[in-house]
């Protein structure tokens, strides 16, 4: 059967939701340099706009984990595809997470970034599917809860497809 998206946050829901989170962020973090990492591929739409939106000094770095295969579930196995050209000792760091699903990506990257000490690490995800969630997850801004559905858009995707969608779209069964 074929594979339609079908709008489920709106452009303007969205750019709404990331500058309230921008606000957050820039009263909690008066001082930067803030780090930002954004894991790619899926968070550099949410990194672009995000980052308009913090007023505190930040700086752009990323960070390449793979723990899916080509389809809809993880393989459940993580690791480094592309690592930082930079040291994040005694500096804040903001990971930028497009969505939280199981939990296993980001506890592998809590692990190997808490190793390299920076002042502070916490995470900003736009999206969190909680009730998929397999490891525990600390995530200090969560831009919407969303229900246990496959979504692309806003730089999510299906198997390399949809990323470039402006919304945030369910992808469901025609
Ligand atoms: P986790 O390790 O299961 O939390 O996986 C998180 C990663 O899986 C995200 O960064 C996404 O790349 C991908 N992912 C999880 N759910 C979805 C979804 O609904 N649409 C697109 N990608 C997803
Ligand atoms: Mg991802």
């Amino acid at each position: 059967m074929a594979l339609v998206p079908r709008v489920f946050l709106t452009a303007e829901q969205i750019q709404k939701r990331v500058h309230e989170m921008g606000d957050e962020i820039s009263a909690k973090y008066p001082e930067g340099p803030i780090y930002l990492i954004a894991i790619l591929k899926g968070a550099f739409v949410f990194l672009a706009d995000l980052s308009r939106a913090i007023r505190t000094p930040s700086r752009i770095e990323f960070m390449g984990i793979s723990s899916y295969g080509r389809g809809k579930t993880s393989s459940g196995q993580v690791r480094v595809t592309k690592d930082l050209d930079v040291s994040i000792e005694g500096h804040h760091v903001l990971i930028v997470e497009d969505i939280v699903d199981s939990g296993v990506t980001l506890t592998y990257l809590l692990n190997v970034l808490e190793q390299r000490r920076p002042k502070s690490l916490a995470i900003a995800t736009l999206l969190d599917k909680p009730e998929r969630r397999l490891r525990p997850v600390d995530v200090s801004y969560v831009g919407f809860k969303i229900p246990d559905e496959f979504v692309v858009g806003y730089g999510l995707d299906f198997a390399e497809d949809y990323r470039n969608l402006k919304d945030i779209c369910i992808l469901g069964e025609a």
